[in-house]
């Protein structure tokens, strides 16, 4: 395992962390039996056979050869996995595409700045929707399709690779009528957790993201029982015990900045997981050392309904020795070795300051570790909404605010 939980910095026994032990292996076994709706995620990795991901390899090669610029249009899971790992990676691997975003918000200049670089860029167009319906990717895909027939012509629909539903939605039907290249979300996966479905790995296969690397992390993170029956399960555990004892906002940091989107991820698999029913923990995330300049005050002092989740990329891949210049006390170190003092420099404080602080420790900032990472997030955030007594897979509370904007533009 490239993947380790700390738990050091938690006083667990204060915070009845194993109370549910036995339940929550109950849970993550039941939920491997795939027997509920949306469930499909939890064997996906090892039923992705490689026939089928030569597949992907071969389609995301045609695109590269097509373009230098790949525009993935999708919001909430149907994008952010790809955006995280991307980031986090340090980006599109030399020679392959730029990857872009569009659909997840609705600026106006924003999509304007977007169809400004298809001036700029031979460009492809990836269009992620599940439901095939969502406001925001529908809207982008319609306007940067336009453009793109309006550069191409009958040819732009070699350019366009569509991920959606198997059979439901509009984009279902476009595909079908238009025969775009596509590939399916299976029917019984969700959006956040679709982190091993097409709509994530082809758009990543595109950038150069070796998809079997990220593939095998999660084949090994999720069948390794020893792994989950002595510290895997103690996230959920403890974020269930925490919550109960009356922390209600789980604060993920991270001392590399690429991994901000990482962080973004995360919100929308716990906000989107556990918000229901009146429970939950409000996901927040920031970066550090950056953000101590501007919370570090609320951490220290602030009132105590947080816990942290510090992920720390342990080898990170590149350095600067500080030169003389800088003084006695940093002279001749090495940054990354000053960034890790930071981290146990803030978590004594923190954790002197009554804060409970959790620790993920991932060894390297490459595909297999985020693999590892994605799919031990997903099972806790899974195995902790079980926990609180929720469904982690639906999410009713979204239609409320769409039906609002549906009025207001008279639908
Ligand atoms: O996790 C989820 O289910 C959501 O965040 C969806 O991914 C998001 O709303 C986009 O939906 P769709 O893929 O149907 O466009």
């Amino acid at each position: 395992m490239r993947l380790k939980l700390n738990l050091s910095q938690v006083d667990t026994e204060r915070y009845n962390i194993t109370d549910n032990y036995d339940k929550a292996l109950g849970i993550m076994a039941e939920l491997r039996e795939d027997k509920e709706d949306f469930t499909g995620w939890v064997n996906c990795p090892m039923e992705l056979n490689d026939e089928f991901l030569g597949e992907l390899e071969a389609a995301a090669e045609d695109i590269r050869s097509k373009c230098d610029l790949l525009i993935v249009i999708g919001i909430g899971g149907s994008y952010l996995g790809t955006a995280a790992m991307l980031e986090a990676i340090g980006g599109s691997k030399e020679g392959c595409p730029e990857v872009i975003y569009a659909g997840n918000n609705m600026s106006g200049t924003y999509l304007s700045g977007i169809t400004a670089e298809m001036d700029k860029h031979e460009t492809c167009l990836c269009v992620v929707s599940k439901s095939g319906n969502t406001m925001e990717s529908k809207i982008a895909f319609s306007v940067l399709k336009e453009k793109l027939y309006a550069k191409y012509g009958d040819a732009a629909a070699e350019r366009i690779v569509a991920i959606t539903d198997p059979e439901k939605g509009s984009l279902r039907e476009e595909v079908n009528e238009k025969g775009y290249k596509a590939f399916e979300i299976p029917g019984n996966i969700g959006g956040r957790y679709s982190a091993y479905t097409p709509g994530i790995m082809f758009p990543l296969a595109v950038g150069g993201v070796d998809i079997r690397a990220m593939v095998q992390g999660a084949r090994d993170v999720a069948t390794g029982d020893d792994f989950w029956k002595n510290e895997g399960i103690n996230y959920a555990l403890t974020r269930n015990a925490l919550l109960e004892s009356g922390k209600c906002i789980e604060v993920f940091e991270y001392y590399e900045p690429s991994m901000h989107l990482i962080g973004e991820w995360c919100k929308q698999l716990f906000g989107e997981s556990e918000g229901k029913e009146g429970k939950g923990l409000f996901p927040a995330s920031l970066t550090l050392t950056t953000d101590l300049h501007s919370m570090g005050q609320y951490l220290q002092e602030g009132q105590r309904t947080f816990f942290e989740t510090v992920i720390n990329i342990l080898n990170p891949d590149g350095d600067v020795i500080i030169p003389e210049s800088a003084g006695g006390t940093y002279a001749g170190k090495s940054l990354n070795d000053i960034n890790q003092m930071a981290i146990q420099g803030v978590i004594k404080a923190h954790s002197n300051a009554d804060v409970p602080i959790v620790q993920i420790e991932v060894e390297n900032a490459d595909e297999y570790c985020f693999g590892q990472l994605f799919y031990f997030l997903m099972m806790t955030a899974a195995v902790t909404g079980k926990l609180m007594g929720i469904d982690p897979f639906n999410q009713p509370g979204v239609e409320d605010y769409k039906a609002e904007i549906r009025k207001l533009l008279g639908q």
